[in-house]
């Protein structure tokens, strides 16, 4: 489920990838037939300047009479109306465009808009492994520009065809109208002109992907300038960022340079092509006026079709080329589309009780194939219990834990709440009964008020206020001119992380369910915000079932059990004392380096 590295390559079905598009393009179906429609006589209407020259020429410059189905057309009459005729349509054409182009217009963004939609109802849903797999910059140039390319290039792409090709069908009549002989040897110098385009079509879609990875590690870059700048000037790595950026940047030229080299050369053959069929047409169009079969006006009205009819020719074959990456576009729209969380909710029991028994029997787990992380985990806890979960960094605590709420899906072995697997539960209904506090939570952009209601987004002032003094935040928002009300900046930036921590734990504390998960909740903080953190996470754990990865002694100590992981293993389980009472055991060494020490600077803290 990588982004850089799937392709499923349906980039050329096209048939497909109008069927998967097909459903938004369905409820403006109306308007773009419309469009669709207003683009014909649009097109049509190039070909009248081209056609009236004819009869302008030999009736009014050379004074010939027309007997036009018993109609005769004097000189008089048609000098009369000819010319204004001429600006009466360009105004009627004018109108069609600007109509055209503002439905087209209002089609291809509501299209796109509703993909996005779409798509990020998608993402939002998609699985903790596929962040932990995919660069943000990747995910947002995905989410962002495909859909807009599929969407509105397609548009305005079949609108310009649509009016390129009838326009060509016009002038190519007029053409016919005028001499079929003259018309014959434009319109198959014309053809040749096309034919190297079908030639770029890889190319295009090849150039087209990389730039799309190339573009997202940019953007991915610019995520990590701001979320790291501290780091960045901290380490003085700004000229290091400075190249890697500008690495990426040039790459996104030299394959832009690529492309260009490789198409740019279009264009100025097909002009030569269709200079050459100008040059025949006026040799061999001088010999059939000499011959009598061609009038001078019909000969000036062809010339200047067969200019014109480079334009709309010209247009059309960019399109056509073009459409190639629209298809590359729309390909990875519904690549991703496809994507589906690997976190099944297909459990239909909802999980409304406070569960006596909370139990991992067994379980197995990996993030990915290289690596086995957890390696046979039973244990249970019983409702009302804490269990500590200790043991170095990367033993698999976290993990433990994470695979409560179904972050990730175990694959051998079974959890289960009073006896039923977790995966019977309907998901939503699972995450509503557990809450957690992690080292580093995540506050969204908005109040604290905004920010505590998360947990329970219909809580009563009442209620609100209980979390706060639960919290230990009274005193804090106390102070603060707006109280609750007060904006915090992007990812509580301007807060002090044990105010961004009670803030988590008033959010998980509101929201009041019976499981608790606390993953190293103090473990970012001095000692003197430990303590009053500590404070609200006591109020936090009262009467739950309580999962606790901590540093913190107090916390150890009076857990019902301690289980010491190790490798992905539980190698010690039981109570404080009973711990503490094996020989060399991995608990006590554990107790004797860390927790003493520790537990004598939080005392002397005070
Ligand atoms: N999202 C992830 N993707 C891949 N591997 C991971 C991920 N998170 C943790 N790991 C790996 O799993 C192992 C256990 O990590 P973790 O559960 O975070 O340990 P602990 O919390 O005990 O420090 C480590 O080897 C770590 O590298
Ligand atoms: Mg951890």
């Amino acid at each position: 489920m990588r982004l850089d590295v799937i392709n499923t390559d349906k980039a050329f079905d096209y048939g497909y990838l109008l069927k998967r598009i097909f459903p938004y393009i369905k409820p403006v179906l109306f308007r773009i037939v419309i469009t669709f429609l207003l683009a014909v006589p649009l097109g049509l209407l190039d070909g009248v300047t081209a056609f009236v020259l004819k009869p302008y020429i030999d009736v009014v410059v050379n004074g010939n009479i027309i007997d036009w189905h018993g109609f005769i057309l004097t000189r008089d009459l048609l000098a009369k109306i000819i010319p204004p005729g001429i600006v009466i349509f360009a105004g009627i054409q004018g109108v069609l465009r600007y109509l055209n182009a503002y439905l087209s217009d209002w089609i291809s963004l509501t299209i796109a808009n509703s993909v996005k939609v779409d798509l990020f109802k998608k993402l939002v849903y998609l699985d903790s492994k596929f962040y932990d797999e995919n660069s943000s910059g990747l995910i947002i140039s995905r989410f962002l520009s495909d859909p807009d390319c599929a969407s509105r290039q397609l548009i305005n792409s079949i609108k310009t065809i649509i009016t390129s090709l009838t326009s060509a069908l016009g002038l190519i009549f007029v053409l016919i109208y005028n001499s079929w002989e003259l018309a014959f040897v434009g319109v198959v110098i014309l053809i040749f002109a096309f034919a190297p385009m079908a030639l770029l079509r890889k190319k295009i879609k090849e150039v087209s992907n990389k730039s799309t990875v190339v573009g997202g590690n940019i953007t991915t870059a610019f995520n990590e300038t701001y979320k790291g700048n501290k780091v960045i000037s901290g380490y003085n790595l700004q000229d290091k960022e400075y190249s890697r950026v500008k690495g990426l940047i040039r790459k996104t030229f030299s394959l832009q340079m690529s492309l260009t080299k490789r198409t740019g050369w279009l264009s100025p053959i097909m002009y030569i092509i269709a200079s050459i069929g100008i040059a025949l047409v006026m040799l061999f169009g001088n010999k059939l006026i000499m011959m009598g079969r061609l009038t001078t006006g019909s000969f000036a009205s062809f010339i200047t079709s067969l200019l014109l009819l480079y334009k709309p020719i010209k247009t059309l074959g960019q399109d056509l080329t073009g459409i190639q990456g629209i298809f590359v576009a729309l390909n990875r729209v519904f690549e991703l589309f496809d994507f589906n969380s690997r976190i099944k909710d297909n459990g239909t029991k909802e999980f409304n009780f406070t569960p006596q028994s909370i139990k991992f029997s067994e379980v197995s787990f990996s993030y990915n194939e290289q690596k086995q992380v957890l390696h046979n985990i039973s244990f249970e806890a019983k409702k009302g219990q804490t269990i500590a979960l200790v043991g170095n960094s990367g033993g698999g605590k976290s993990t433990i834990v994470n695979l409560l709420p179904r972050f990730y899906d175990i694959y051998s072995g079974g959890i289960y709440f009073d006896d039923i697997n977790i995966k019977d539960f309907k998901l939503a209904s699972l995450r509503n009964k557990i809450s957690e506090v992690f080292q580093d939570n995540f506050l969204f952009s908005g109040t604290i008020r905004e920010n505590i209601l998360i947990g329970k987004e219909n809580a009563t002032q009442e209620e609100i206020d209980k979390v706060i003094s639960a919290s230990h935040l009274d005193e804090f928002v106390a102070n603060l001119d707006r109280g609750l009300d007060t904006p915090i900046a992007e990812n509580g930036a301007s807060l002090s992380g044990g105010q961004r921590q009670r803030i988590a734990i008033a959010r998980a504390m509101i929201k009041d369910a019976p499981i608790v998960v606390l993953d190293e909740a103090t473990s970012a903080l001095d000692n003197k915000s430990e303590k009053i953190v500590q404070k609200a996470l006591d109020n936090l754990m009262k009467d739950k079932t309580v999962f606790v990865i901590a540093h913190r002694l107090s916390t150890i100590f009076n857990a019902d059990k301690i289980l010491f992981i190790e490798n992905g293993e539980i190698v010690e389980m039981g109570t404080h004392e009973q711990l503490i009472k094996i020989k060399d055991g991995k608990y006590k060494t554990l107790y004797n380096m860390q927790f003493k020490n520790r537990e004598n600077e939080l005392n002397n803290a005070q």
